[in-house]
Order: structure tokens, then sequence, then C-alpha cells
């Protein structure tokens, strides 16, 4: 699934805070060579400099010595494009493959801030990426080339899986489905731990009990990708059984889904107004 051969073998990563460290790890764990890799970051923690060192990684050298690289990462906030834009500009070249984790940048905001940029990709990570578990859809401008969407994959394939869109306004109905997704299945385990303490259960035990089972089937439907969700549930749930009884609630037609779609909707909706 990775192949580390279509790595770019020189990339600039902007901001390397939470997510670009960890792509950054993604990237070294699979082979990328930390001589071609330069780093700009204000302030780079303490551990990522002593990666840096053991790797080779350049950090933060004087701006006008940086060449144009085969890729460019932009993981800063989006609130800080326009004021950076000035300084990464002389860093994208006739080739520089762009690639943007920001929510809510377009590929159109990039274009504007950064007139050089043919080639950019515009990607949705989530935080399970932390773990190499992340999963990320990803939009690809015209002037995207097949062996720079390939070097998109190889780099985003590094934090976890990568599913490529086929129309970029599809990014707002991810951000809202995996971009977010992770703060929903966190609640779930909370709703779970306190339906458990008004079954009768101590609020610790109820908790231990909502996580660990929330975690386990998540690693279910990680290992057996190929069956569906909709099959693993059918598989655990005997008729007229107690799993039975909870999803009658749960299936309801005033159920999860029609809740689930309102909250998914409202986050796509927030997601387009943040844009731009
Ligand atoms: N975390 C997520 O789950 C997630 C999911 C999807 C997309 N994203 C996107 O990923 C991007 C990064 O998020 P994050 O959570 O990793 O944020 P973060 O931890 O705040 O990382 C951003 C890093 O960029 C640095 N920075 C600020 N201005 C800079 C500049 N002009 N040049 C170079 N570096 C600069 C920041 O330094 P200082 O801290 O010193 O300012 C920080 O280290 C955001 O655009 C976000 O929308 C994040």
């Amino acid at each position: 699934m990775n192949d580390a051969s279509t790595l770019p073998t020189t990339l600039v990563l902007l901001g390397a805070g939470k997510m670009g460290s960890a792509m950054l790890r993604g990237w070294l764990a699979l082979g990328m060579d930390g001589h071609g890799v330069t780093i700009v970051d204000p302030y780079p923690a303490d551990d990522l400099m002593e990666l840096a060192k053991e790797h080779g990684i350049l950090v933060n050298p004087p701006s006008g010595t940086i060449s144009p690289p085969e890729a460019l990462v932009l993981a800063i906030k989006p609130q800080t494009l326009e004021a950076a834009a000035p300084d990464i500009a002389p860093l994208v070249g006739a080739n520089t493959l762009v690639l943007s984790i920001m929510a809510g940048k377009t590929i159109a905001n990039i274009t504007q801030r950064l007139p050089k940029a043919k080639a950019i990709v515009r990607a949705m990570p989530n935080t399970p990426a932390a773990v190499g578990r992340g999963i990320t859809g990803a939009a690809a401008s015209a002037g995207v080339s097949a062996p720079q969407r390939a070097a998109a994959s190889a780099l985003l394939s590094a934090i976890g899986a990568v599913e490529w869109l086929d129309q970029e306004d599809w990014i707002d109905a991810v951000t809202a489905v995996s971009g977010s997704g992770p703060a929903y299945v966190f609640y779930l385990a909370e709703c779970m731990a306190k339906a458990g303490e008004v079954a009768g259960l101590p609020a610790d035990l109820a908790m231990r009990l909502a996580r660990a089972t929330v975690e386990g089937a998540g690693e279910l439907m990680f290992r057996d990708a190929a069956t569906p969700a909709s099959q693993l549930r059918v598989n655990v749930t005997s008729p007229g059984g107690t799993t039975a009884a909870a999803l009658d609630v749960l299936m309801d037609p005033n159920g999860l889904e029609p809740l689930m779609t309102k909250a998914i909707g409202a986050a796509k909706r927030r997601a387009g107004e943040l844009s731009g």
C-alpha cells in the first residue's frame, strides 16, 4: 500500500505542529531521507529538533536560501496563510506539488495567494493521523500530474488511509463525516457511559466499559475491512436478544440515523461558512 519510492526526494514542511509533525514521523518511518527535508516553523518543539538532528533535516534555514522543493506541505493554521504567503511564494517552483491540509482553504484560495502554484492537492485528514490511523480525503487541481498524485498519496498514506475525491466541493462533507467524526465517536462513548450509570453502574466502571467497547468495536471493523458495518452489526445481534432490544430504539425512524444526518448536515454547513 505505501510505496516509499513515490515519496518526493525534496520537501519543505511549513508548520510542524500536531499534524505536520505526525506526517513527518510517518514519512521518516516509510524511509524518506531526511537530508531532502526542510522544516519551517517559528517554534519547533524540542523532540522535533532531536528528530531533525537524527535524520539530517534542515530546520529554519535563513529565508531566501531554500530552493523550491518537489513537494511543499502546508500544515499551518488556515488563518496564518495570508500573512505567511509572501514568504511561501518563493518556495513554489514550476514543478512543485503544493499539498495543503489547511481546513477551509480552497484550491482557488491557495492559487490566489501562491499564483505560481499549478499543482495543488487539498487534503482533509483527521486526528487519528497521530497514531497512523487517520483517513484523508484529497482533491487535486487540474495541474497535478500522475507522478505528483502518486507522491501526494504516498505522503498522505504515512498518516493513514487516503480517499481521492472526484470533486473538491465534497471536502465540506468529508470534513463533516471524518474530519470532525472522531469527536462524535468520543461522544458516543460518553453517552454509553452515562446510560450505564443510569442503568445502575458506578460512573468509572461505566466509562471503562464504554471506552473499551468503542476501542474494540473499532478494531474489529479495522481488521475485517471487507465486511460491511451493517453485517458486523447483524452478526452480533441475536433475534429477540438484548442487542436487538437496544437497536430497536436506536434504529427507530426517529432514532440515531436522522439525528446523525442532522449533525453531519450542521457540520457540513459550518465547513462551508468557514471556507475562504
Ligand atoms: N489537527 C487536526 O485534527 C486537523 C485535521 C484536519 C486538518 N487540520 C489542519 O492542519 C493544519 C495544522 O493543524 P495542527 O492541529 O497541526 O495545528 P498546530 O499544531 O497549531 O500546527 C501549526 C504549526 O504551524 C506553525 N506556524 C505558524 N505560523 C507559521 C509560519 N508563518 N510558518 C511556518 N510555520 C508556522 C505553528 O507554530 P506556533 O504554534 O508557534 O504558531 C505550529 O507549530 C491546520 O490548517 C488545520 O486546519 C488539522
